[in-house]
């Protein structure tokens, strides 16, 4: 993981968003859960509030609690002047203005620094990377990764989401993957037909779902892998 700390946008989600962009029911929270690409989303303190620990993995978790503070600090300004820009490619609802924004994920980041120091110590953070994540063939029920894969389709290539979606549908019995879209164009990803196509070859049942949740135009759907 060679990854610099100057490199690091780091962006997370809300407990209540992770609910929504994976439809996630109360029977789906007591299951083995993978946060891939977990980042700084309050997902895994929320769940770990609940009783329900969960592990997330990603390679910012190597930088310690108060290296990625600093950079949420230095980088937030910056991601909501650019939201604010571009604010046609995106849904203004229950979160109504990029001034808004910024406070849900702030707060959702600041849930997960609070938690970070000791969930690491737990091994709820694991500081891995796709396509090499130190997990066990089954080891969860579901994994999800939210914002990763697809939404980087450049610079990240086929190769990459190929390796990175087989890692996932061994480790875990199912996988959900959100949103669609390629972050760059704001269209649907140019890998989500050859990953749709390399999976059903592999077996697999693959359903695009439409979730309640969309804040980037045209992004209210996942993609739902399970083992045959
Ligand atoms: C936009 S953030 C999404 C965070 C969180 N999933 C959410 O939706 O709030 C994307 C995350 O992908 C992580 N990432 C980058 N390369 C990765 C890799 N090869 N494997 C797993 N995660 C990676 C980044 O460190 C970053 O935290």
């Amino acid at each position: 993981m060679g990854l610099r700390l100057e490199k690091v946008v780091p962006w997370g989600r809300s407990f209540d968003e992770y609910r929504r962009m994976f439809a996630l029911s109360d029977d789906d929270l007591d299951r083995r859960i993978l946060d891939c690409a977990g980042g700084p989303a309050a997902f895994n303190a929320a769940m770990n509030r609940r009783g329900t620990p969960i592990v997330s993995c990603d390679p910012v978790y190597q930088f310690s609690a108060a290296e990625i503070a600093r950079r949420i600090d230095e980088t937030y300004p910056v991601i909501v002047r650019g939201v604010a820009e571009d604010r046609d490619r995106y849904v203004w609802g229950d979160i109504h203005s990029p001034e808004h924004l910024g406070e849900v994920r702030l707060a959702a980041m600041q849930q997960f620094l609070a938690d970070f120091e000791q969930g690491l110590r737990e091994r709820r953070y694991i500081a891995a990377e796709l396509p090499n994540l130190p997990f066990n063939p089954g080891q969860f029920d579901l994994a999800l990764c939210s914002h990763f894969l697809f939404s980087y389709s450049v610079p990240l290539s086929w190769d990459f989401h190929r390796a990175a979606i087989a890692q996932l549908c061994e480790i875990a019995r199912e996988v959900r993957l959100f949103p669609l879209l390629d972050n760059h164009s704001g269209q649907t990803s140019i890998h989500l037909d050859p990953a749709i196509a390399y999976l059903q070859d592999g077996g697999y049942h693959v359903e695009i779902c439409p979730v309640n949740y969309q804040f980037q135009q045209g992004g209210d759907r996942m993609l739902r892998i399970t083992h045959p």
